[in-house]
């Protein structure tokens, strides 16, 4: 069997929609029949869990202090996608780097999966930009806002530095032109990293996101047919064509 393909959401600036955006594509994937981890990222303020309902007993700083495995730590969603808790207020992930970070992701990819989604927190540090480095395919999440738009280069500038071969794509998330972001985007890779972006989707801004997180439950169950529930989707059906199966090493 194929080891899973790793998607790394990061976006640089923080709120833009990362969380939603990894909940609704792990979503969307178990949808479709595939067997899908979330990894909660975020180095300081992990709450991943918190939006879905759930109350985990282990989480990653379990995995990282060699407490319990990957495995045992992941926590079934009724959605269809387990998940492995971040936990806020730790550390561990963070402090993540060289040997330990690889060990870390080398743990992910033996997990029996077809796709990891891993959401990083806001940020560029060094556990951030290792992590993203690691990913089969980089996803950068930005809306119109002129800060999103500078973060989300600075992500990309230094994936780019970090990882030259690695692949990386934009999701628009809540503008009303997606295009003219992509554009924008796409012409400062063009012009000062020599290669362009890929527009992976968009995501509409659409109200019933946030009264899903109220409510605790996945966009996808919560309102199946919104906008923003078939952006994900479209999304979702996507990826496989962005993102080539890893090969067994
Ligand atoms: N497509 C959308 N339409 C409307 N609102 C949205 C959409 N996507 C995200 N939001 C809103 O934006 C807020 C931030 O979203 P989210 O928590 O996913 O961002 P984030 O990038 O993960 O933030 P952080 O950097 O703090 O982790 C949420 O409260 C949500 O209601
Ligand atoms: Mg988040």
């Amino acid at each position: 069997m194929n080891p899973p393909r790793l998607i790394v959401i990061a976006s640089g600036k923080g709120g833009v929609g990362k969380t939603c955006l990894a909940i609704g594509l792990s979503q969307a994937l178990a949808e479709a029949g595939q067997r899908v981890a979330l990894v909660d990222g975020d180095l300081g303020l992990a709450n991943v869990d918190v939006q879905l309902g759930l109350d985990p007993r282990r989480d990653v700083s379990d995995v990282l202090s060699g407490r319990c495995t990957a495995e045992a730590a992941l926590l079934p969603h009724p959605a269809g996608f387990a998940l492995l808790p971040g936990r806020s207020g730790s550390a561990a992930l963070a402090a993540l780097e060289g040997a330990s970070l690889q060990g870390f992701v080398r743990m992910l990819r033996g997990l029996p999966m077809d796709w990891l989604v891993l959401d990083l927190g806001a940020g560029i540090g060094a556990a951030q930009r290792g992590l993203a480095a690691a990913a089969d395919l980089l996803i950068v999440v930005a809306t119109e806002e002129p800060t999103s738009l500078t973060d989300a280069y600075a992500v990309l500038k230094l994936h780019r530095r970090d990882a030259p071969a690695g692949l990386a794509g934009l999701v628009v998330n809540m503008a009303a032109q997606p295009a003219r972001v992509h554009a924008a985007l796409d012409a400062a890779c063009r012009g000062f990293l020599g290669q362009g972006l890929a527009l992976l989707g968009a995501v509409r801004r659409d109200p019933r996101v946030a009264s899903a997180i109220r409510a605790q439950t996945p966009l996808l169950t919560r309102h199946p047919n919104t906008p923003a529930a078939e952006d994900l989707r479209r999304l979702a059906e996507a990826l496989p064509g962005f993102v080539a199966v890893p090969q067994l090493a």
